[in-house]
């Protein structure tokens, strides 16, 4: 299960740590992105690249007693550290393990949420395809970042991630893959922040005659 990625967040997990923790103006720009999900009460979501789970409570606020998230990170300092920052809240599961296979049935999840993770799967197709085989039908996939697309790869390549492997890819080639995989795209933007919206549709050829 382990990978690159488990050895280089595990080293980044106990310096990681988000503007929105403390800048209020930040703060702002994440709630208004959320916002936009459409995440209602009671949802079961998925939360996979997790981190160190300081973005969950934006999730929590929206849905409610009955709803749950759960979080996934291939990085166990990553999720210990989530453990401790979130141990005042409930309605949280933890998994440490790829985000490529998650050990759940299918068809389970009303909405995964990937925040300023996606770039880090590699090959993504395989992520895709997981991704929709734990959705349920007609379910939402948020692919979402505080920054623009051009920004983040920015960002990474300063930081010396293998960009091969840690890149964001282009409009053209996520709705491609999105498409192939059988998502329906609902909604880009890469303005001021990234956020691309799919669902899950399966088509029910009998109840359509
Ligand atoms: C840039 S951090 C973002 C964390 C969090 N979403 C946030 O916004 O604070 C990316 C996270 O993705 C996780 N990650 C990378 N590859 C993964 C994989 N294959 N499966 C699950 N998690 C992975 C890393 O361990 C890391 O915690």
């Amino acid at each position: 299960m382990e990978n690159d990625n488990t050895i280089i967040f595990n080293n980044l997990a106990d310096c990681y740590k988000n503007p929105w923790i403390k800048d209020k103006k930040e703060r702002q720009r994440i709630i208004d992105i959320v916002n936009k999900f459409g995440i209602k009460k009671g949802m079961q979501i998925l939360e996979p690249g997790c981190g160190n789970g300081e973005f969950t409570p934006f999730i929590l606020k929206k849905i409610g007693k009955k709803g749950v998230v759960w979080l996934v990170d291939i990085s166990d300092k990553m999720l210990k550290i989530a453990k401790r920052n979130l141990k005042n809240k409930k309605n949280l599961r933890y998994i440490n393990c790829c985000a490529s296979k998650i050990p759940v049935e299918k068809n389970f999840f009303d909405m995964v949420i990937v925040f300023n993770s996606f770039p880090h799967f590699y090959p993504k197709k395989i992520f895709i395809k997981e991704f929709y085989r734990v959705l349920k039908n007609n379910g939402f996939l948020i692919i979402a970042h505080d920054f623009p697309r051009e920004k983040i790869n920015r960002i990474h390549n300063k930081a010396n991630f293998d960009m091969d492997k840690n890149l964001l890819p282009g409009k053209r080639e996520m709705f491609k893959m999105l498409k192939k995989q059988g998502f329906v795209i609902k909604r880009y933007d890469n303005k001021v922040y990234y956020l691309l919206i799919a669902i899950k549709i399966i088509y029910n050829v009998r109840s359509a005659i």
